[in-house]
C-alpha cells in the first residue's frame, strides 16, 4: 500500500500540534521533514531543535530529508531530537556508504535521495546498503514548485533497479506531487508520496491526506 508523508514545511507553525492532529486524523503514515541549511539549498528551515517538538507531538515515524552539506556531523543530533529515518542526498555525501553506515549504527532507517539532474546510476553501488531512496522531483530547497515531468521515467528506471536488487526499498517521490499525478507516480514504481503544498493549502488537510490516498490508487 502507498504510504502518505506530509511534508511539514507547508504546515502552519503557529500551531504545529493543530497541524499535526490533522495530518494524523486523515491517516498520514509518515511525517516529512525538511532540513535546509541556506547552503546545500537557497533555503534555511529549522533543525533538531522543531524536530524535538515534533516528536513529542506524535507518534508516526519522522521522515527526515536533509539538505545539508556534511550531513554527517549532525547524525547523531537528529537521532535525540527522535528522527526514526535520515535520507542524505548523494550530491552531499564524499564518503557516501560510511554515512549509511552511520545512520544504521545509530538504528535509524538510511536513505538517499537525488536531485533531479543527478542520475538513477547514481544508486546502483548503494542500493544494496539503503531502506529508502527518495527521489527529489523538483529541485529541492521549496515547498510548492512544479513537478518535473521527466523524473517520472526515472522513477520508472529505479523502480526498475529496486526491484532487481532490493525490492524491500520505500521508493519515495517529493516535490510537485498532488493528485494530478499521484496515479502514475505509483504506477511508474513509488510506494511513498511525499506533498506540502497538496495537503496544507487545503481547506481541509484531514480530507486532503485521504484524497490523495484514493488517487494514489489510480
Ligand atoms: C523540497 C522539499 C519537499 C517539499 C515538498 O525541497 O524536499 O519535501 O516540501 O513540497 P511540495 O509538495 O509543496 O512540492
Ligand atoms: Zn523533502
Amino acid at each position: 500500500m502507498t504510504k502518505i508523508a506530509p511534508s511539514i514545511l507547508s504546515a502552519n507553525f503557529s500551531n504545529l500540534e493543530q497541524q499535526v492532529r490533522l495530518v494524523e486524523k486523515g491517516g498520514a503514515d509518515w511525517i516529512h521533514l525538511d532540513i535546509m541549511d541556506g547552503h546545500f539549498v537557497p533555503n534555511i528551515t529549522f533543525g533538531p531543535m522543531i524536530v524535538r517538538v515534533i516528536r513529542s507531538l506524535t507518534k508516526l515515524p519522522l521522515d527526515t530529508h536533509l539538505m545539508i552539506e556534511k550531513p554527517e556531523r549532525y547524525l547523531e543530533e537528529f537521532r535525540e531530537a527522535g528522527s526514526d529515518h535520515v535520507t542524505v542526498h548523494v550530491e552531499t555525501c564524499l564518503h557516501l556508504h560510511r554515512t549509511i553506515q552511520q545512520i544504521h549504527k545509530l538504528g535509524m532507517k538510511a536513505g538517499v535521495t537525488l536531485n533531479p539532474a543527478t542520475p538513477a546510476s547514481s544508486l546502483r553501488e548503494i542500493l544494496p546498503d539503503v531502506d529508502i531512496v527518495l527521489v527529489m522531483t523538483v529541485n529541492p530547497g521549496f515547498g510548492g514548485q512544479k513537478f518535473i515531468r521527466s523524473m517520472l521515467q526515472k522513477v520508472g528506471e529505479i523502480s526498475g533497479m529496486v526491484k532487481s536488487t532490493n525490492p524491500g526499498i520505500f521508493l519515495e517521490v517529493d516535490g510537485g506531487v498532488g493528485l494530478n499525478n499521484a496515479a502514475v507516480l505509483v504506477k511508474a514504481g513509488a510506494n511513498v508520496l511525499v506533498a506540502g503544498n497538496a495537503i496544507f493549502s487545503k481547506r481541509s488537510i484531514a480530507h486532503a491526506v485521504m484524497g490523495l490516498r484514493k488517487a494514489a490508487r489510480g
